[in-house]
C-alpha cells in the first residue's frame, strides 16, 4: 500500500489567535485534496484553538517534556499536549538539540513519553554544514537515529522521521535530489536494521526549505515520503501551494 504523502507545517515561535485564520483556511482546502495528509504543529498556546478550527487537518505539538508531570516550571508533559488536541509530537528538532542542548538520549526519552501518552512522534535528524563538508552526514544521522528512535513493542507504527539537513532549515538552500535519495535510502536502511519489516513503512520526511516552487522536486526524491515545512506554512496560501505540489 503506498501512503498518501504526508505535509506537516511547524509554526515554531510563530502565532496568535490571529493565525488560526491560516489553519482554517488550510483545513478547508485540505478537504478537497484527500490524496494527502497535512498537520500543522503550531505553538502550545493555539494547539487547543487549532484543533477546534480545523477537523480534516493533524494538529501536533513541537516538542514535549519527557516527564509524565511533576516540578518543572515552564514545561508541558506529553499528556498535557494530548488533552490540548494534539496528536502527535515532533522531537529532537534541530533548533532544540541546539539551543536546548538536547541529547539523542533526551529525545528518545521524550519520544517514548509521547508514544506511552498515546501520542505520535516525528523525531528529527539532520547533519550540520561542517558535518555534510567533512564527509560525516550520513554516520552523523546513522548515530542521531540509533540514540533518538523510541524502543518498545509496536513503537514503528507511531514514527515518522523528518531528515532535515540543519544547513538548509530557514536558509533558502537545499540538498540535491540526489543527496536527498542517498540520505534518505540510508535513514531506510537504519530503519529496517531497528524495526525489521516494519520499518519499510515508517514515512521519512524531508525539511528544509521547502517551498511550493521547489516541493515538486523535493518530494519526488527516492524514499521521501513527505515534508516538514517552516516558513512556508506561515500563511495557507504557501502552504496550499506545497500541498497541491504534493497531491
Ligand atoms: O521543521 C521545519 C524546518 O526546520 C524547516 O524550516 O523554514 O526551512 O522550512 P524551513
Amino acid at each position: 500500500m503506498t501512503m498518501r504523502p504526508y505535509i506537516v507545517g511547524n509554526w515554531k515561535m510563530h502565532g496568535t489567535r490571529a493565525m488560526l485564520a491560516e489553519a482554517r483556511a488550510i483545513d478547508r482546502a485540505a478537504e478537497r485534496l484527500l490524496k494527502v495528509e497535512v498537520a500543522i504543529a503550531p505553538p502550545f498556546t493555539l494547539i487547543h484553538a487549532t484543533r477546534k478550527e480545523a477537523n480534516l487537518i493533524g494538529v501536533g505539538a513541537q516538542d514535549v517534556h519527557a516527564a509524565d508531570g511533576g516540578a518543572h516550571t515552564g514545561d508541558i508533559s506529553a499528556a498535557m499536549a494530548k488533552d490540548a488536541g494534539a496528536g502527535f509530537t515532533i522531537v529532537g528538532h534541530s533548533e532544540r538539540r541546539a539551543d536546548h542542548k538536547e541529547t539523542n538520549e533526551l529525545v528518545k526519552e521524550k519520544a517514548e513519553a509521547a508514544i506511552a501518552a498515546g501520542m505520535n512522534v516525528i523525531v528529527c535528524v539532520g547533519e550540520t554544514e561542517e558535518e555534510r563538508d567533512s564527509g560525516k552526514a550520513e554516520a552523523v544521522v546513522a548515530e542521531q537515529l540509533s540514540g533518538s528512535l523510541p524502543e518498545g513493542e509496536n513503537v514503528a507504527e507511531k514514527i515518522t522521521v523528518a531528515y532535515e539537513p540543519v544547513w538548509a532549515i530557514g536558509t533558502g538552500r537545499t540538498p540535491t535530489v540526489d543527496d536527498i535519495g542517498a540520505m534518505h535510502r540510508h535513514i531506510r536502511e537504519k530503519l529496517v536494521d531497528t524495526f525489521g519489516e516494519d520499518g519499510a513503512a515508517i514515512r521519512i520526511l524531508y525539511g528544509g526549505s521547502v517551498k511550493p516552487d521547489n516541493a515538486a522536486e523535493l518530494l519526488a526524491a527516492d524514499e521521501v515520503g513527505g515534508a516538514l515545512v517552516g516558513g512556508a506554512s506561515l500563511t495557507a496560501e504557501s502552504f496550499l501551494g506545497i500541498i497541491i505540489a504534493a497531491a
